[in-house]
């Protein structure tokens, strides 16, 4: 990928230029859970976004994503703004820079990814991530990793139209290899997990059904959890996220909230729960426990927080069937992956019986990625 990179980047800018990557991510446990102030279990992985970056002297950005063997010119200004969807996220990266004062100006790029699109694996924040790493870097903005992660968070709220949590851009910037990450979404105290779980593989199955439709869909669940919280907060004054509630004080205002409130606010605040008991499972090495929250996650997307699809579904019964220790739908939702934790005697088998029956029901075979966690943003030397 680097060298083809490089090759564009000679052909189109006659030069050669600094070489940055960031990555996509996985998430073991806690979906939905960001945006709520919850807890958050993700980890980066060896698949991600690599850019070639040089400072041009002008006032112009020209990128070109390999991938989609696309052009695009803009300015830095907000009336500069381009129409293809991936160069609104290189530009919103930059003018979100400008915005927290950061002196940039023109620069060339060429990029290229291998996390798939559309997958629940954030292509998109791998994107954000390599060019705010990027420009804090070449310009020496002297930003810090939290705000870099926010430059991307706020991208996708103001010109990429997904009032995302800060998870994605989160693993992203922070990823570290072998190590998963604990995030506190509401104090953002995270700590890192060596995460070598023996005996056992990390797989995820990806339904090949893009998440096309989600942006919109992903708004109303936030909503749907922030009008949840101020009801309960009317009675508990301290509860500022879902995160702060408990399951009882949900019962006081269920005849205050619609029903469909009602379900993705229980989702939320036994997901947030669901982390935890996590977290200490791992500590004693009881996969048992981590594949049986695992399981408890699917059930809860699929039927509180409504963004699981057929597909998935079917993924997560086949799971089931197999004997996996533990598997659920992956990411925000409504297609992409499923993350399933295998004993190794059972992966062959499991995988097998996955592509098999998902072709025979679906017409198409699943795509399967072992799961490698790996380093998040950072310059290639
Ligand atoms: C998407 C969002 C994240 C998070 C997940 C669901 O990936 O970008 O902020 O909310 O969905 O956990």
């Amino acid at each position: 990928m680097k060298a083809k990179v490089a090759e564009k980047f000679r052909t189109l800018f006659g030069e050669e230029g600094d070489f940055f990557t960031s990555a996509g991510r996985i998430n073991l446990i806690g979906e939905h859970t960001d945006y709520n102030g919850g807890f958050v279990f993700p980890g980066a992985v060896d698949k991600g976004i690599l850019a070639e970056i040089k400072l041009n002297g002008t006032e112009k950005v020209c990128v070109f994503a390999l991938d989609l063997d696309e052009y695009v010119e803009f300015g830095l200004n907000e009336e500069d703004a381009p129409s293809q969807s991936w160069a609104r996220y290189v530009f919103g990266v930059c003018r979100e820079v400008i915005k927290r004062g950061g002196k940039i100006s023109g620069f060339n790029a060429v990029f290229a990814g291998d996390v798939p699109l559309g997958a629940g694996m954030s292509s998109s924040a791998a994107l954000e991530s390599t060019f705010a790493f990027a420009l804090n870097y070449l310009f020496n903005l002297g930003i810090d990793k939290f705000e870099l992660a926010r430059i991307g968070q706020s991208t996708e709220h103001n010109y990429c139209g997904v009032k995302c949590g800060i998870m994605d851009q989160f693993a992203s910037i922070f990823g570290k290899a072998g190590s998963l990450m604990r995030l506190d979404c509401k104090t953002m105290e995270y700590k890192y997990y060596p995460f070598h779980p023996e005996g056992y593989r990390l797989v995820l199955v990806d339904s090949v059904v893009k998440h096309e439709l989600a942006s919109s869909a992903y708004n109303k669940r936030r909503e749907s959890c922030e009008r949840a919280a101020a009801a309960i907060r009317a009675n508990h004054p301290e509860v500022e996220f879902l995160r702060d509630a408990k399951l009882e004080w949900l019962e006081e205002v269920k005849d205050r909230i619609s029903q469909e409130d009602y379900m993705r606010a229980e989702y939320v605040i036994d997901e947030v729960e669901r982390v935890l008991d996590v977290c200490d499972a791992l500590e004693r090495d009881d996969y048992e426990t981590v594949g049986q929250k695992m399981y408890e996650t699917h059930y809860g997307m699929s039927r509180l927080y409504e963004v699981s699809c057929e597909e998935l579904d079917f993924l997560n019964d086949i799971a089931r069937e197999c004997g996996v220790t533990g598997s659920r739908v992956m990411g925000g939702g409504f297609g992409g992956c499923t993350i399933n934790l295998v004993k190794n005697e059972l992966y062959d088998s499991f995988i097998a019986r996955a592509k098999s029956a998902y072709k025979e029901k679906f017409g198409r075979e699943p795509k399967v990625y072992d799961v490698v966690i790996s380093d998040g943003a950072r310059k290639l030397e």
